[in-house]
């Protein structure tokens, strides 16, 4: 069984009265224990293909497996997925504490196992220091980890990671990849990592899909690929 299926994905929005498709026919899949990158431009439709899979927006025309259960039959099976994306806003009034006990009680867990995974995850992500800290006064690294912290809250059988590094400086996204590895490795999370950088897909992802305008033009392994040759290539072929 696949950890998630996107099958034949289509979405059109409508700007200024006008339609358009910002996903069209698009399929994939992410297997057991992989990382799947999922490499494209700005607005070539990543954003929209990881809300379409946890349930955010509704598609068009096809579906979405996740754990082989369609997503719209079967909406609770989104709990089991973990989201961490670049839009992720905590209220400012709340402090690092907070965000764990606040999540922890979404995910329906009691007072000590809150405790305990909350414990575990400020470990990981080094954030033991910052415990008492609001949010509003955290880096955006911090933010980031603490982000990422809160979306393995409930061990999550699957992440999905929107641009984990956009925005960050060079010396956090080295170490946010190295974490993202890591998960994957201890805990054989498999992952669908949407990146418009190369190097990060290069670095972390088992297989990539490019996306290019909504499509996907094509499914390959990492291993081996010239990345940038390959993207530069793909842009080419499917400019207009
Ligand atoms: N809610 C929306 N309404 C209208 N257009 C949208 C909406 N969300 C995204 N788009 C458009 O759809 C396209 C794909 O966007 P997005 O999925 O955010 O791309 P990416 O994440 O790859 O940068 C873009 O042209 C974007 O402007
Ligand atoms: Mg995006």
């Amino acid at each position: 069984m696949n950890a998630i299926e996107v099958n034949n994905v289509s979405k059109k929005f409508k700007v200024s009265g006008k339609e358009f498709y910002a996903l069209k026919n698009v399929s994939l899949d992410v297997k057991q224990n992989e990382i799947l990158g999922l490499l494209g431009p700005n607005g070539s439709g990543k954003t929209t293909l990881t809300n379409i899979i946890i349930g955010l927006l509704i598609a068009d025309e096809g579906n979405v497996k996740l754990l082989g259960k369609d997503v719209e039959k079967f909406p609770d099976i989104t709990e089991k997925i973990g989201l961490v994306s670049t839009d992720a806003r905590f209220h400012w009034a709340l402090s690092v504490n907070d965000v764990f006990s606040f999540f922890g009680m979404v995910y329906g867990l009691d007072r000590k196992e809150r405790k305990k995974r909350a414990d575990e995850l400020m470990n990981f992500f080094g954030l033991e220091s910052l415990v008492n800290r609001r949010v509003d006064a955290l880096s955006t690294g911090e933010k980031m980890r603490l982000s990422f912290a809160k979306a393995l809250m409930n061990n999550p059988k699957i992440l999905l990671l929107d641009e984990p590094t956009l925005g960050l400086d060079p010396s956090i996204s080295i170490k946010l990849r190295k974490e993202i590895k890591n998960i994957n490795k201890e805990f054989g999370t498999p992952m669908l990592l949407t990146s418009h950088y190369m190097r990060e897909v290069q670095q972390l992802a088992n297989r990539v899909a490019f996306i290019y305008k909504g499509r996907i033009m094509d499914t390959r392994k990492v291993k081996g690929l010239d990345l940038e040759k390959y993207f530069l290539k793909m842009v080419k072929t499917n400019e207009d």
